[in-house]
């Protein structure tokens, strides 16, 4: 049986306290009405060692995820977080290949590749996103475009190591512009990278592996995307925002 899972990206939002404030609120929540699937915040670096000594004995447990890290062990790279670093925080997750990182700051699929290696090696598990832009999709070429995604960063993996990688379909015309992928949309290309995924691993490998949705869930269209066969949760960006409504997706799994 494959993990469900849902994930806050908070992005870079909310200063510290708010963070901290956002952070219990969503315990508070999960407390009243527990959920039976793991639930993961990926809060801004610096919030990450308060957060991990909040969460460690929360009930219902909330996992912690950095938004990135840098491909090396160690060294001159001023402003840079190594995997081992959050690892040693309390980290269990790491966000790799989110398209803001590739489109704003030149992470290629080479880069990406490196990071999810580095991130491995750490002991850390990895949300690897992909996903195409509106201009791929309008000419119908989104699979072939996931697909070298797929290609550069996951394929080249030992399979023993899919058990440590989560998946995150991000069309990047559907993330914060309101403009969701329908539940078909999702399920369709969910489907295409499971398959993928079969093709170069095996069923057995392919089967375990939880895929999530993310661009633009939210309380009113998470229980329609959650419902396909081959979405098993979300990435979430806004709506993680807001306690009620990140709790309110959470229950929609
Ligand atoms: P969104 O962001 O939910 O605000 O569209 C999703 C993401 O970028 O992970």
């Amino acid at each position: 049986m494959r993990e469900k899972i849902v994930a806050g990206n908070w992005k870079m939002n909310m200063d510290f306290p708010d963070g901290l404030d956002l952070a219990k609120n969503i315990i508070s929540g999960l407390r009243a009405k527990p959920a039976d699937h793991t639930v993961i915040v990926a809060p801004p670096f610096i919030h990450l060692s308060s957060l991990h000594q909040l969460l460690r004995f929360s009930d219902p447990k909330v996992l912690l995820a950095a938004q990135n890290c840098h491909q090396e062990d160690a060294g001159a790279y001023t402003g840079e977080v190594s995997a081992e670093m959050l690892q040693t925080t309390g980290v269990e997750y790491v966000i790799i290949g989110h398209s803001e990182r590739r489109q704003y700051f030149g992470e290629d699929n080479t880069i990406v590749q490196a990071k999810v290696k580095a991130a491995l090696k750490a002991g850390l598990k990895v949300i690897f996103c992909c996903g195409e832009p509106l201009e791929v999709r309008e000419k119908q070429q989104q699979d072939e475009y996931v697909y070298a995604q797929l290609k550069t960063s996951i394929f080249t993996l030992h399979a023993d190591e899919l058990k440590n990688i989560v998946i995150a379909y991000e069309p990047i015309w559907a993330i914060g512009t309101e403009k969701t992928a329908s539940p078909e949309q999702a399920q369709e290309m969910h489907a295409f990278i499971r398959n993928s995924l079969t093709h170069q691993f095996g069923e057995d490998h392919s089967s375990n592996i939880s895929i999530l949705y993310g661009g633009s869930v939210k309380p009113g269209n998470a229980k329609e995307l959650f419902a396909q066969p081959d979405v098993d949760g979300g990435l979430v960006g806004g709506a993680s925002l807001k306690a009620a409504d990140f709790v309110a997706i959470v229950h929609s799994l």
